[in-house]
């Protein structure tokens, strides 16, 4: 990289636009909104779709609801051609479908468009040229006047087809490509030239398309771009003002929501950003932005599963796992206290019985409203905090850790983990808790445990090995645990008492065993807490004594 990179680049000059009215706006409904998955998104790709793959993905544009969609380039090969015939001839877009097909202002494209498009109920005719300064030097070799004469000459052609489309409701759609790099002056005088010849009214408007072709600037300056064009052109109540961003920049979503409070009407993009480079505006993002502040985004992404599934077979892509929205891991929660905040926050939510606004931490919109679920799929890492450790433990092996053992739990796991340099499994963790308590048997280790009781008071006899030494000993109490302890204290082992107690059985794997957790309280005031595992329940809890003694 350069030392000094104002060497080789240059800033992007701003739009003047002192008073600029968009950044006090808010967003209150849906754009129009038109998919160029089967366009832009598919001349992107490695290996572009055969026709039935667009089939099965127009199927599936449809089914999100968009009512427009662009789906191709029908002059530029006979697989684009061929799709588009079968769209029509076979009667798969349903009547309130808008066919978009691009072309650019050739006169032998445009021809073979026209062809493409007969007998097609609805269909947007989208021409291009690129107008910006680089276009038009490197490119094209053309000055400005030169520019605008192609992008005349195309609505010329266009515009003399038309009557052959009889039965065919048309809208017209130009885009000055490389609008975002183009000086709004000129890109302003482009389509106002375009707009002589096509003549929109309010009442049969055209699109004017203002594609960020290259995302060259902050998503501010595009925002510029867009309101200066919306307060400056002529006729602005004749245009539909359209968007179509790229994501050189990474701000695709946010250039296209400054550019709707700019003023636009319509977005253009595709399914996860799909498209040229690092791809063109990600649709399901921008929809459920909208969702998530309460606005019907008017697309369906309920299943957003399903829609992963059929994209990803029929593109060749795959969606990242941190993509918004759709990605693997968008809810799932690594970090203790997230899996912590998201567990309360999901426990308030469904005790009001979902009747107040979301406000779940660290989830922007219930995951089940696009058929995902927040399954708890915990993993711990060294990351994670006593709540992810007690969670793998219970819901894989029933092992219901007292929450003040898991204090002293969580930590001994962490630092395992930590050791480990990676995630760990619920196996692994439970493997873990067995060696810090359940296998412990120095110094202490259980032969046998035998009670009898009487008026109340309960003797007990027990067999030990101490450092494996055989060792006896008797007690007695109000319980068998009292006994226990008592028989200690008589043979001369310092004071302890039981500080909790708990128990349960063990669901699964365990062949019907009970488990025990005691924290013994020393004399010093000292806690530790033990566990113990038994087909018995009166044998796991004196197992889980030898254990608490055994860790102290
Ligand atoms: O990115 C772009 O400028 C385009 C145009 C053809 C609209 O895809
Ligand atoms: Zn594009």
């Amino acid at each position: 990289m350069h030392k000094d990179p104002a060497k080789k680049y240059r800033p992007f000059p701003p739009v003047s636009l002192p008073d600029r009215q968009w950044p006090s706006r808010v967003l209150t409904h849906a754009p129009r909104w038109c998919s160029v998955d089967l366009r832009d998104g598919n001349q992107a790709l490695a290996v572009p779709m055969n026709v039935s793959q667009k089939l099965e993905l127009f199927q599936t544009l449809v089914k999100c609801g968009f009512k427009e969609i662009e789906v191709g380039f029908p002059s530029a090969s006979n697989t684009e051609f061929t799709f588009n015939r079968r769209l029509i001839e076979e009667n798969r877009a349903p009547a309130d479908v808008w066919l978009q097909v691009l072309v650019q202002a050739r006169e032998e494209l445009i021809e073979r468009t026209f062809e493409s498009l007969v007998g097609a109920k609805k269909a947007i005719i989208h021409l291009y040229n690129s107008t910006s300064p680089a276009q038009r030097r490197v490119v094209f070799g053309k000055s400005k006047d030169e520019i605008k004469a192609i992008a005349v000459q195309g609505a010329k052609l266009i515009k003399e087809r038309l009557p052959r489309l009889q039965g065919t409701e048309v809208v017209l759609q130009y885009s000055p490509e490389s609008f975002s790099g183009t000086e709004v002056e000129f890109a302003k005088e482009v389509s106002e030239a375009v707009m002589d010849v096509w003549r929109p009214t309010p009442q049969r408007k055209m699109i004017l398309n203002l594609p960020d072709t290259v995302e060259v600037a902050m998503a501010n300056v595009y925002a510029d771009q867009i309101e200066w064009i919306c307060r400056n052109i002529k006729h602005r109540d004749s245009l539909i003002i359209s968007l179509h961003t790229h994501n050189d920049r990474c701000t695709g979503v946010a250039a296209t929501e400054l550019g709707l409070l700019a003023g636009a009407d319509r977005v253009e993009g595709t399914l996860f950003g799909n498209g040229e480079r690092t791809g063109n505006l990600d649709i399901v993002t921008v929809a459920l932005n909208l969702y998530m502040h309460g606005i019907d985004p008017k697309l369906d992404f309920s299943d957003l599963g399903s829609i992963i599934e059929v994209y990803e077979r029929c593109t060749g892509m795959t969606v990242p796992a941190r993509q918004p929205y759709a990605g693997e891991l968008v809810f799932t929660a690594f970090s203790g206290s997230h899996q912590d905040a998201i567990r309360k926050g999901l426990a308030e939510w469904k005790q009001r019985g979902g009747q107040q606004p979301w406000d779940v931490p660290y989830l922007t919109i219930d995951p089940t409203d696009i058929g995902r679920e927040y399954r708890e799929v915990i993993r711990v890492n060294s990351q994670s905090g006593k709540g992810g450790v007690a969670y793998l433990l219970e819901s894989q092996f029933g092992i219901e850790l007292p929450k003040d053992m898991q204090r002293e739990f969580g930590p001994i796991a962490n630092e395992e983990v930590d050791r480990l340099g990676r995630e760990v499994t619920g196996a692994e963790l439970k493997a873990m808790f067995w060696r810090e308590y359940i296998e412990r048997n120095k110094p202490w280790q259980l032969k046998s445990f035998e009670t009898e009781g009487k008026n109340g008071v309960v003797r007990c006899h027990a067999k030990f090995l101490r450092d494996g030494k055989p060792v006896e000993l008797s007690g007695e109490g109000n319980g068998p645990l009292a006994a226990l302890v008592h028989g200690f204290g008589k043979a001369g082992v310092p004071r302890f008492e039981i500080a909790n107690y708990s128990e349960h059985a063990l669901s699964s794997g365990e062949e019907a065993a009970a488990i025990a957790y005691i924290q013994i309280k020393h004399a010093d005031g000292k806690t530790r807490w033990g566990a113990g595992v038994d087909t018995n329940i009166e044998l796991a809890s004196v197992r889980a004594v030898l254990s608490a003694l055994n860790r102290s």
